[in-house]
């Protein structure tokens, strides 16, 4: 496809120019209609049985897409305590949050149990922990579940090399400890990793936990975690994440399990990435471009303090340079090398890629920034953060949160 904010209007008729001018660059633009049809998605992925979507927060805390996921009736996971008190300024009541920490301290620990929100621990010690802070209380145990998937290295969380979960090889100890503190486990969750397109892994790591489910009497729920991906390389014509059949394999696995179970626990999902990826782009200025030894520089304000992924996991994100408002054609690509404004060499959003040629002026548009993106910014180098905006389903744009000021860099010294 020659341009992805044209075929889905991305910015309803709004243009992007004037966006960057009342804004000011980089800043962050969302489809409010693209993220609900995503949280509309994955709250059908389980239909035959009593099922939630539970949206992975830790992808986007940005409180206005916080309630959208509210409204489409999506619950979500929790990671922090900063992502809870997120949730609650959003006005998530606690019932709907799924606190899935790793490594807390009892504070923190302590800040779930007072408002009643279910907890998973994900270690035999974070276990023990539990059982010491709400003796005769009710918890989830994050099974590490043997396998994993993901993009990179980075983002695997299942199998013997990564720090979370809890080894089935450990589920007696489990029991144990619930013995101990009059613990009873209400839940069991997963997550073998982050951006999946093929879902072999993740049906396998179903299939393995249904197992393993069955060693625990009276399951309340069952959480397989999230990590569907989305198409990065929409312009090469990459397809969506296949849902439905997706959909279609993964119930016959279910049914045989609630066969043997003899009553269907909540089944839940953990997605992030799939709920908002598609629906944020990033707009930022070409502010010079440059030839050093043959390589073609394009210098924006779009540092890797903007958007890590590039250097943090060589991600691929499309881009498309805009001139005038207006996408530039694709029927000429010289490869370019888009850099940000950060002192590092990494600070690259990609490396000798065929793109239009892109001059001072123009704008860079990178797409599918709506996850880990915002919530992974810094302020290396002392820039304040972006600024984020959303394109309303009506097509008003609101600004949804302000560019950080240098006044905000220096409030806490
Ligand atoms: N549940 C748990 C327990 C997780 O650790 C994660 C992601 C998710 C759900 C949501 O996964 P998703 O559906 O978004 O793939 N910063 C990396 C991704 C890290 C994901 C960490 N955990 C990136 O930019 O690719």
């Amino acid at each position: 496809m020659d341009s992805y904010i044209n075929h889905v209007d991305f910015f309803k008729g709004n243009n992007p120019e004037d966006i960057a001018r009342e804004y000011g660059t980089p800043v962050y633009v969302y489809n409010e209609d693209v993220i609900r049809a995503h949280m509309k998605s994955v709250a059908q992925v389980i239909t035959k049985y009593p099922y939630t979507a539970n949206y992975s927060v830790k992808a986007n805390t940005n409180i206005h897409i916080l309630k959208m996921a509210l409204e489409e009736g999506v619950n979500c996971d929790a990671m922090s305590e900063g992502e809870i008190r997120m949730l609650e300024a959003a006005g998530f009541p606690y019932d709907r949050i799924f606190f899935v920490p790793n490594n807390v301290s009892r504070e923190e620990m302590q800040y779930a149990i007072d408002r009643n929100i279910m907890t998973s621990c994900d270690s035999l010690s974070q276990l023990e922990q539990y059982g010491e802070l709400n003796p005769g209380g009710k918890c989830a145990v994050r099974i590490n579940p043997g396998v994993g998937a993901g993009h990179h290295e980075k983002v695997v969380t299942g199998g013997k090399k990564t720090k979370f979960g809890i080894s089935e090889s450990d589920i007696d100890e489990i029991f144990k400890i619930c013995d101990k503190y009059n613990l009873t486990i209400a839940g069991i969750n997963q997550h073998i990793g982050s951006l999946f397109m093929e879902p072999d892994p993740y049906l396998d790591a179903v299939t393995n936990l249904l197992r393993i489910a069955k060693r625990f009497d009276n399951l309340e729920f069952i959480d397989f975690g999230g990590g569907y991906g989305i198409p990065y390389h929409k312009l090469d014509d990459q397809p969506e994440y296949d849902m439905e059949s997706f959909k279609k394999r993964l119930e016959p696995i279910i049914d045989s399990f609630v066969a043997d179970y003899g009553k269907a626990p909540l089944f839940k999902s953990e997605p992030g990435r799939y709920c908002v990826a598609e629906g944020s782009v990033i707009l930022g200025r070409v502010h010079a471009t440059k030839d050093n030894s043959g390589h073609h520089f394009i210098g924006t304000d779009i540092g890797m303090n903007v958007l890590v992924r590039p250097s943090m996991y060589d991600s691929w994100h499309d881009i498309e340079i805009l001139r005038d408002g207006k996408p530039v054609s694709r029927d000429s690509l010289t490869e370019q090398n888009v850099c940000g404004n950060i002192c590092e060499s990494g600070d690259l959003l990609c490396k000798d890629r065929p793109l239009p040629k892109a001059i001072k002026g123009d704008l860079v548009c990178v797409l599918d920034t709506g996850a880990y993106g915002y919530s992974m910014c810094s302020t290396y180098n002392s820039r304040p953060r972006p600024a984020e905006v959303l394109v309303k389903s009506d097509g008003s744009l609101k600004l949804i949160r302000k560019r950080e000021t240098y006044e905000d860099l220096l409030k806490l010294m």
